[in-house]
C-alpha cells in the first residue's frame, strides 16, 4: 500500500497497531455468536424432549390431603411398561397389598420381578394399567401433585447427591435446616460415622453425583435427606452396588430407628437385611406368592425356603 498507494507509514503504523485489537473484537463477537447459536440448539433440544410424544406427561388430581398418615394398598394393580418398537410385557400381574399406617415391611423376591416397579407406581412415576392404589384411602390418581410429592418419599437404588458440600445437599432439601437437624437424620440413617470419617466431615466436597461415596454410603445419605422432609411414607430400594454385611448391617439399625414413626417400605437383595421385618412380601413373576414374617414364609412358602437356602448357601 505504501509503495503502490501511497499509504503513509504513520497510517500504515498505526493499521498494524490496531490490528490485533481489531482480530480479538472480531474474534470475540464471532465467539458470541457461536454460544447464541449453540444455546438456540440446545434449547431446540431440550423442548424436542419435553413435548415429544414418546414419553407419557405426568398426570395428577386436584385433591388434596392434609395429614397423612402413611397407609398404602394395591387393589388388583396391573402394569406393564410401554416402549415404543417393544410389545408390552405385564410386569406386575392383578397385585393385592395393604400397608397400614407406621408399619415397617420389605418385598423381597429374584431380580427382575417387579420390586422396583412396584414402588414407581406407589410415587406415581407410573400409572397403573388397571387397579388402585390408595394412599389414606385416597386414589391416588385423584391426588394433586404436592400432596403426593410432599408425602412419598423414595430412595432409589442409585440416588443422586450433587456436586457440592454435604451440609449444602442438605440445605437444598430445606434451606434453614441447622447443624443439629443434619447430625441428628444422618444419625438415624447409620451415615453419620461415614461422615464423620471423611476429610472435612459435612463440609466435604462429594464430587460430581457424589463420586466420592460408596453406592451404600450415598443411599443413607438420600435416606437422611429423605427423613429431613419428614415424609410420612418412605420407600428405600436397596442399592445392589455395596452388598458387604456391614452395610447390610447398617441400612438393618436405620429401618429400626425409623421404627413406628412413619411407614417404610423397603426393597431387599439379600433376605438377611429383612429377616427381622414385621412383614415381607415375597413376589414371583409380578405377584405376591405369599407374605407373612420371615418364619411364616418358611413354613408356608416352598419358593421361598428354596430362595432362603440358595442365599444361605452362597
Ligand atoms: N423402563 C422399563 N422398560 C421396560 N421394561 C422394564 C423397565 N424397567 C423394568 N423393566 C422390566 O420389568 C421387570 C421388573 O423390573 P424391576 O426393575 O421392577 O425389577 P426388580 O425386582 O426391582 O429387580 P432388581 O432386584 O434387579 O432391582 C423386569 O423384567 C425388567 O426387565
Ligand atoms: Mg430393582
Amino acid at each position: 500500500m505504501i509503495t503502490k498507494h501511497g499509504m503513509s507509514p504513520a497510517t500504515a503504523l498505526i493499521l498494524y497497531n490496531y490490528n490485533g485489537k481489531v482480530f480479538a473484537s472480531t474474534r470475540a463477537v464471532a465467539g458470541a455468536a457461536d454460544a447464541f447459536f449453540r444455546l438456540l440448539l440446545s434449547s431446540e433440544r431440550v423442548y424436542q424432549l419435553m413435548e415429544s410424544s414418546d414419553f407419557s406427561r405426568e398426570s395428577f388430581g386436584d385433591k388434596s390431603l392434609d395429614a397423612v398418615s402413611g397407609d398404602i394398598a394395591l387393589q388388583n394393580v396391573r402394569f406393564s411398561y410401554h416402549n415404543k418398537g417393544f410389545a408390552p410385557v405385564p410386569v406386575i400381574k392383578n397385585m393385592n397389598l395393604h400397608i397400614p399406617a407406621g408399619e415397617s415391611v420389605a418385598l423381597i423376591g429374584r431380580s427382575g420381578c417387579g420390586k422396583s416397579t412396584v414402588l414407581s407406581l406407589i410415587s406415581r412415576l407410573y400409572e397403573p394399567n388397571g387397579g388402585s392404589i390408595t394412599l389414606d384411602g385416597a386414589n391416588i390418581a385423584t391426588l394433586d401433585q404436592d400432596t403426593i410429592r410432599n408425602n412419598i418419599g423414595m430412595v432409589t437404588q442409585a440416588p443422586y447427591l450433587f456436586s457440592m458440600s454435604l451440609r449444602d445437599n442438605f440445605r437444598l432439601i430445606k434451606s434453614d435446616v441447622t447443624d443439629e437437624e443434619i447430625v441428628d437424620v444422618c444419625k438415624t440413617a447409620c451415615v453419620h460415622g461415614d461422615i464423620m470419617n471423611l476429610p472435612d466431615g459435612y463440609d466435604t466436597m462429594i464430587g460430581e453425583g457424589g463420586a466420592m461415596l460408596s453406592g451404600g454410603q450415598r443411599q443413607r445419605i438420600a435416606l437422611a435427606r429423605a427423613l429431613l422432609k419428614d415424609y410420612p411414607l418412605i420407600m428405600l430400594d436397596e442399592a445392589t452396588s455395596a452388598l458387604d454385611n456391614e452395610t447390610q448391617a447398617t441400612i438393618r439399625d436405620a429401618i429400626e430407628n425409623m421404627h413406628g414413626k412413619r411407614t417404610v417400605i423397603m426393597v431387599a437383595h439379600r433376605l438377611s437385611t429383612v429377616i427381622n421385618c414385621e412383614r415381607l412380601f415375597f413376589i414371583e413373576n409380578g405377584k405376591i406368592l405369599a407374605s407373612g414374617t420371615h418364619a411364616e414364609l418358611l413354613e408356608v412358602c416352598p419358593e421361598y425356603r428354596r430362595l432362603y437356602a440358595e442365599e444361605a448357601s452362597a
